[in-house]
């Protein structure tokens, strides 16, 4: 046998081992960093079926986002405005414009525009708008400037880590509630996060149970 296969052989099998274990590191690192929601979630702006601006609306216009996004204060979730919502204005601004026709259609028939999810959590974890914005964080914290974007993108990944990160370290996220809407807000005193935190006793949980069902 010796004189057959040279020595280095016998070595063979560990370096099958070692290289496949690296080739596999090497799948595992690529599926962690490509399947990580920073790669698969931020910059998500799906094309609606409607071309809405928020940078008209909200910025140009200056409409508050509550007028649209009704659920934000009270609810779980901010929702999405129906169709008379539109119509309060675009029953006389643009009454004939080709880009507002599904918006009249889903007048005329009472079927709902079908826009598309920009945002969306696992099914597994509670997340509720209501307590976010009564404690003063600002829309922008987590939505980043969205009165300047003329198609919604998500700008935040959503994981796990980047809750825990504000939840444990809340002060500089936080504002008057108030001013949750104001996009381009700037605090008043280097400390207000901190005085707020005190004075509202805020508290953000990072048991598990708080977000996991
Ligand atoms: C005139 C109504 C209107 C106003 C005002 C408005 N929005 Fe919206 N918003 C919409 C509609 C319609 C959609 C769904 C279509 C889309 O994504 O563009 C939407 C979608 C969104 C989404 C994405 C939702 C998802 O699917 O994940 C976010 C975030 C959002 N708005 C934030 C804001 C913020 C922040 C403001 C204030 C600066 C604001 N909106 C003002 C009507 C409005
Ligand atoms: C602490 C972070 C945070 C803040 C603050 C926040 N949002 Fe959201 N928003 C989210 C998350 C997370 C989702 C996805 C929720 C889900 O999948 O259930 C979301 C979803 C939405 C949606 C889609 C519909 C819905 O409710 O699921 C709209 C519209 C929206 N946000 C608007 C707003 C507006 C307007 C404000 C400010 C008044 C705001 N958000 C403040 C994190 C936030
Ligand atoms: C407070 C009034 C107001 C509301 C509410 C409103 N809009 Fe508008 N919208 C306007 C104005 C003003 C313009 C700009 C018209 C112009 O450029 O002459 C406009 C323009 C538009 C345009 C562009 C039209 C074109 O021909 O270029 C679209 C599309 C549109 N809006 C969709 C919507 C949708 C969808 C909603 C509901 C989610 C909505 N708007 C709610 C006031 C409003
Ligand atoms: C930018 C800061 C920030 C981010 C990001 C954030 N939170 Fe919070 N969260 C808070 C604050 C502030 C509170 C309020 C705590 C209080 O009132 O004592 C809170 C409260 C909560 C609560 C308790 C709600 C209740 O009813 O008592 C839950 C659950 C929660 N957050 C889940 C989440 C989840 C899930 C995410 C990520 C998808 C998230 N949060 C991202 C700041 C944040
Ligand atoms: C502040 C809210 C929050 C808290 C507290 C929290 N989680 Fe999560 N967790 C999340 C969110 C949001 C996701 C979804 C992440 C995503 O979509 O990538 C998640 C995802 C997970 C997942 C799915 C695997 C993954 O990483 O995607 C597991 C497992 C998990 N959490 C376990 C825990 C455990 C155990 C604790 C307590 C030590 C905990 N979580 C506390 C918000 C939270």
């Amino acid at each position: 046998m010796s004189t057959v296969f040279p020595r280095w052989v016998n070595r063979l099998p560990f370096l099958m081992i070692f290289i496949g274990g690296g080739g596999l590191f090497g799948v595992v690192g690529f599926v962690w960093y490509y399947f990580s929601p920073w790669y698969t979630d931020v910059g998500y702006a799906p094309r609606q079926p409607v071309p809405y601006s928020h940078k008209l609306h909200a910025g140009t216009l200056g409409i508050d986002c509550r007028y649209c996004h009704t659920g934000v204060e009270v609810g779980q979730h901010a929702t999405i405005p129906p169709t008379q919502t539109c119509m309060n204005c675009h029953t006389m601004i643009r009454p004939e414009s080709p880009r507002l026709l599904p918006v009249r259609e889903s007048f005329a028939t009472g079927e709902p525009v079908e826009w598309l999810r920009v945002h969306k959590l696992p099914d597994y974890v509670r997340f509720s708008h209501q307590a976010h914005v009564q404690a003063g964080v600002g829309c922008v914290e987590c939505h980043g400037r969205v009165d300047q974007m003329e198609v919604v993108r998500q700008t935040k990944p959503l994981s796990m880590g980047w809750c825990l990160d504000c939840h444990r370290a809340p002060e500089a996220a936080l504002r008057p509630p108030e001013m949750v809407t104001v996009m381009d807000y700037v605090a008043t005193a280097p400390d207000e996060g901190a005085r707020l935190r005190a004075a509202g006793q805020i508290e953000p949980p990072t048991h598990c149970s708080a977000c996991h069902y």
